[in-house]
């Protein structure tokens, strides 16, 4: 039998792809797309050409550059939502719950793995029940303080995230070359037990 089904399969490399995108997202916002720098360069650039502008209508314009760009955090969010779903559906499975069964005779090292995997869809479920929320926040008539909060959390835990993939990948890699050979191929051929 396969060590990785092949609905396992899809679904790492399909949520691997919608974390990635959701932080890219947050990257292109807090730098090229950031609504600061944009509106401060609008308001200069057109003054340049002799057309004054506000910096209020400067950070209208820079917000309204950056909505479509933005519309894709949401969109993978929901994304990452359904997936959530699927891996609960998948922990069924033999390929979904291999790392979660004997974990008192796994070695140390292998334990602190499944820990931080425990650990990380625990934020991931923080971060699609968060950004749901702040989604549907006037849908909920969420009151102002309590939708600031919420951002300020779901902000927040987006650096576990980054943090959480960065070791991840880094970990994936060590492995391969040192005494886990194969084990970023498994992932893509579902290897052998
Ligand atoms: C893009 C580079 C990536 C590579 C090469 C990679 C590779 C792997 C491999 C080889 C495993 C199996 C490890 C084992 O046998 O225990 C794994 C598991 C896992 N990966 Fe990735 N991964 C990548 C990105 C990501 C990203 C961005 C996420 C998002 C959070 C992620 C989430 C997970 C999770 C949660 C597991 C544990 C699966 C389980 O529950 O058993 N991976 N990954
Ligand atoms: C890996 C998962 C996620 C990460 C790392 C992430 C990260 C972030 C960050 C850093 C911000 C603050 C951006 C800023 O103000 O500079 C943000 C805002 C937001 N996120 Fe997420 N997010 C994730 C998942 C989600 C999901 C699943 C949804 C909803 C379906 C969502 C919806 C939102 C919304 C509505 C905002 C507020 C935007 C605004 O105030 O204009 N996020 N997210």
């Amino acid at each position: 039998m396969k060590k990785w089904s092949l609905s396992f399969r899809l679904w790492h490399w399909l949520n691997a792809f919608v974390v990635l995108a959701l932080l890219g997202t947050v990257f292109l916002r807090k730098t090229f797309l950031s609504w600061r720098d944009n509106s401060e360069i609008l308001v200069t650039k057109l003054s340049s050409i002799q057309i004054e502008i506000s910096s209020e209508q400067g950070a209208l314009l820079a917000k309204a550059v950056r909505a479509p760009m933005w519309e894709w955090h949401i969109i993978m969010g929901y994304a990452l939502s359904f997936l959530i779903l699927y891996r609960i559906v998948l922990f069924f499975t033999p390929s979904g719950k291999q790392n979660y069964t004997d974990i008192g005779s796994a070695s140390l090292h292998k334990k602190m793995v499944k820990v931080g995997y425990i650990g990380i869809y625990t934020v991931l479920v923080f971060m699609a029940g968060s950004g749901l929320l702040l989604t549907f926040h006037e849908e909920l008539a969420l009151l102002k303080e309590t939708t600031e909060t919420i951002k300020e959390l779901h902000e927040a835990v987006f650096n576990l995230v980054w943090v959480f993939v960065a070791f991840h990948i880094a970990g994936v890699v060590m492995a391969e070359i040192t005494d886990e050979k194969g084990i970023v191929s498994d992932m893509i051929n579902g290897g052998e037990h």
